[in-house]
């Protein structure tokens, strides 16, 4: 394939064989007509991106029945929180006025915080049933893709943008040199595009082959972030690590020469040269990982089953889908998958077919065993399930 970036050849080292949209939980009927798509993870060793081969359309996984609500989580809702008083109090309050504006607000979890305190705000979302959610939090927002003509729009009605923020959604954007010219029409010339997403070097390091899925067309490290911006005339300024969705990455950047270069950047450029996120042979290394990873969990998976004991999911993720389809598990193996979310309770897993049933069902009565598929939320979840813990019963990993 041609990297989607750079256009350079560049070829995937490994398959995950055929996958089905990661969200699209479906009902009996909809089985026949199921879509799936082959799931390569490629390397581009010219501009050093990682991404996915092939990806469904952005309108079959962004739509009015989107099954991701941000707010589910509480803990996301604290990081939101305390990220917009981190954006205040280092970039936003010593400016008049400010603007600011998040590509893929969701259900406003993060802009809220801005809303409430009457600061200029728009929120892009082209997913109709959460932005409206998000509207109900009295967050601005628009129901579109984040697009060039949207851009010139939104700078013509409500004026250039101090800072564009993005959380868990710029991996999902497959043409990121026109969001580098789309900021380049919306910010201001000390403006700031911030965003964060899952990161590379967690991926590489924990063998977390579940965050590569249709949504996640890239998964970025600083090298790749900072050649691909590059282009556009920004500069990245500061990475910031984070705890959230198993490991993830903020990136900051300015337009190039006008900001101060954080230590922080530096250490993290340093730590990836040493993990070899710039390397094809890491890439080589990760495959045979996975393939481990995979008989492990299977094994332990048929252990449980000869042993007699019951196993459900915890968190119909949208990870899940990949490590469910990959590892070809089954409700032969796992009776259920728990879940909060309501549009995906009395539905089937994507791909795999495993019913979804309301938390209800787990607490009413706990099985013998639990897979914790929503392994990114595991604090929250053991401070929740502490009854479940202490009464002898397993809960089991699937990274
Ligand atoms: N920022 C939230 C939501 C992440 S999910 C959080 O971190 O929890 C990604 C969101 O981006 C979805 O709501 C999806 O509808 C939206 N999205 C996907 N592609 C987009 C695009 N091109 N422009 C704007 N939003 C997009
Ligand atoms: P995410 O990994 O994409 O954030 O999705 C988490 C999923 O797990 C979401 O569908 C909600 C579900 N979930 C639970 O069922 N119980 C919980 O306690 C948490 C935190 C999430
Ligand atoms: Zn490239």
């Amino acid at each position: 394939m041609k990297c989607r970036v750079c256009g350079e050849e560049c070829a995937p080292f490994m398959s995950f064989g055929k996958m089905p949209l990661a969200n699209g939980f479906l009902t009996e009927n909809d089985i026949e007509k199921e879509y799936f798509y082959e799931l390569s993870p490629v390397f581009c060793n010219n501009c050093k991106t990682f991404q996915i081969e092939s990806q469904p359309e952005p309108e079959a996984m962004f739509h009015d029945e989107y099954a991701f609500f941000s707010r589910t989580s509480e803990r996301m809702k604290e990081h939101f929180n305390k990220y917009s008083s981190w954006l205040k109090s280092t970039y936003l309050n010593q400016r008049t006025d400010p603007f600011i504006i998040e590509i893929g607000s969701n259900d406003g979890i993060f802009l809220e915080n801005f809303a409430k305190e009457g600061i200029k705000h728009l929120g892009i979302e082209p997913s109709g049933n959460v932005a409206e959610e998000a509207r109900k939090h009295g967050v601005n927002t628009v129901v579109e893709f984040f697009t060039e003509s949207l851009s010139s729009e939104i700078k013509e009605k409500h004026g250039e943008a101090d800072i564009i923020c993005a959380a868990n959604v710029m991996c999902h954007i497959p043409d990121l040199n026109e969001i580098g010219k789309n900021a380049n029409i919306l910010l201001k010339a000390n403006g700031l595009l911030i965003f964060e997403d899952p990161y590379l070097g967690s991926m590489i390091e924990k063998t977390s082959y579940d965050q590569i899925y249709d949504e996640h067309v890239y998964i970025f490290s600083a090298i790749a972030v900072s050649k691909i911006f590059a282009a556009h005339g920004f500069e990245l300024i500061d990475t910031i690590q984070l705890e959230t969705h198993g490991g993830s990455m903020r990136y900051v950047l300015g337009r190039k020469g006008k900001w101060d270069i954080n230590d922080r950047l530096i250490k993290t450029l340093q730590k990836e040269k040493e993990l070899g996120l710039d390397s094809p042979k890491t890439y080589d290394l990760f495959r045979k990982s996975c393939e481990e990873s995979k008989e492990r969990l299977r094994k332990a998976l048929q252990l449980e089953k000869i042993n007699g004991r019951r196993v459900v999911g915890y968190g119909a993720t949208s990870k899940s889908t990949t490590i469910l389809n990959y590892c070809e598990i089954g409700s032969e193996l796992i009776d259920y998958i728990s879940d909060t979310t309501p549009i995906k309770q009395g539905k089937l897993t994507p791909g795999m077919h495993i019913p979804v049933k309301a938390y209800s069902e787990f607490c009413n009565e706990h099985p013998d065993t639990a897979i914790l598929f929503a392994w990114n939320h595991r604090k929250e979840i053991m401070e929740k399930e502490k009854e479940f813990t202490s009464s002898g019963r397993k809960w089991l990993s699937p990274i």
